[in-house]
C-alpha cells in the first residue's frame, strides 16, 4: 500500500475543539490514481498537507509507503517528502525570480538523487515531453504564463522520480483549454513512471480522467459515527 490512514484526526492547534478531518480508514494502494472531490473548505489541502507530511495528525496512523509519518518529527518528514513526494500546488509556487530550469534544479538539490545525481540533459527531456519549449527555459517564473508555469510545475513535481505525486486543485484558475491540457499531460506521465497519484479539486468535471472518485465525506466522518 501507499497510503494507509487508520483513526487519523487532524485538528489545527488554534481550534481544536473544531477538527477539519476524522478518518477511520483509507488505503491507497501503489500505483492507484485517485481523485478527491469535496466542497471549499472541506479539508482537501489539509489532507494532502498531512500525506505529504507538512503537517502531522493530531492522533492516528499515516503510513506513507510503509514508513509511519506520525512517528516522525517536522525534520525527518521533510527529509522523507524530498525523498518520496511530488507536490503539484493550486498557484504553482514556482520562484519567481529564478528562471523555469532553476526552478527544477533547485528541487534535484534536496531529492534523493542529491545536487549531482540529476543531469541536466534529464531535466531538459522532461521539459520537452512537457511542452515547455527551449526559448522559455530561461525565463523567469513570474513571466512565463499560466499554462507554462503549470508544465514547469508538474516537471519539477515529477524531477526527483516521487513514488507518491500529490496534486491540489491546480486547474482551478485555468480554461477549459488549459484544465484539459495539464490533464492529458499529467495522466500519462504518472501512469508511464508508476506513480500512485493523489489529485483533489472542487471540480467533478474532472473525475473523468479518474477510475477511481472518492467524496472526502466519505473519507473522513465528522460526527462521530465512524
Ligand atoms: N492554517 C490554518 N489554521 C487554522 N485553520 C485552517 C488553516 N488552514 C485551513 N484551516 C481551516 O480548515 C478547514 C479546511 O481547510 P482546507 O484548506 O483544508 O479546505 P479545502 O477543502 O482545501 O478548501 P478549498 O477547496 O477552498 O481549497 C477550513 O475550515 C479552514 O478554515
Ligand atoms: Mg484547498
Amino acid at each position: 500500500m501507499t497510503i494507509t490512514l487508520k483513526n487519523v484526526h487532524y485538528a489545527y492547534p488554534d481550534s481544536l475543539d473544531k477538527p477539519v478531518l476524522n478518518i477511520p480508514d483509507w488505503v491507497v494502494g501503489s500505483q492507484e490514481q485517485v481523485f478527491v472531490h469535496g466542497p471549499s473548505g472541506c479539508g482537501k489541502s489539509t489532507l494532502l498537507n498531512l500525506l505529504s507530511g507538512m503537517l502531522a495528525p493530531t492522533v492516528g496512523e499515516l503510513s506513507i509507503l510503509d514508513k509511519r509519518l506520525d512517528q516522525m518529527g517536522q525534520h525527518q518528514r521533510d527529509r522523507f517528502r524530498a525523498n518520496h513526494i511530488g507536490y503539484v500546488f493550486q498557484q504553482f509556487n514556482l520562484i519567481s525570480y529564478l528562471n523555469a530550469l532553476e526552478n527544477i534544479q533547485l528541487a534535484t538539490h534536496f531529492g534523493k538523487h542529491g545536487r549531482s545525481g540529476v543531469k541536466q540533459n534529464e531535466i531538459e527531456a522532461l521539459l520537452e515531453k512537457l511542452n515547455v519549449s527551449p526559448a522559455d527555459w530561461n525565463k523567469q517564473a513570474n513571466t512565463l504564463s499560466i499554462g507554462q508555469q503549470q508544465r514547469v510545475a508538474i516537471a519539477r513535481a515529477l524531477i526527483n522520480k516521487p513514488e507518491l505525486l500529490i496534486v491540489d486543485e491546480p486547474t482551478s484558475s485555468l480554461d477549459q483549454h488549459n484544465r484539459d491540457n495539464f490533464m492529458s499531460l499529467l495522466m500519462p506521465l504518472a501512469a508511464e513512471n508508476n506513480i500512485t497519484l493523489v489529485f483533489v479539486s472542487h471540480d467533478l468535471s474532472l473525475s473523468r480522467y479518474f477510475k477511481r472518485i472518492d467524496a472526502l465525506s466519505d473519507i473522513s466522518c465528522l460526527k462521530g459515527d465512524e
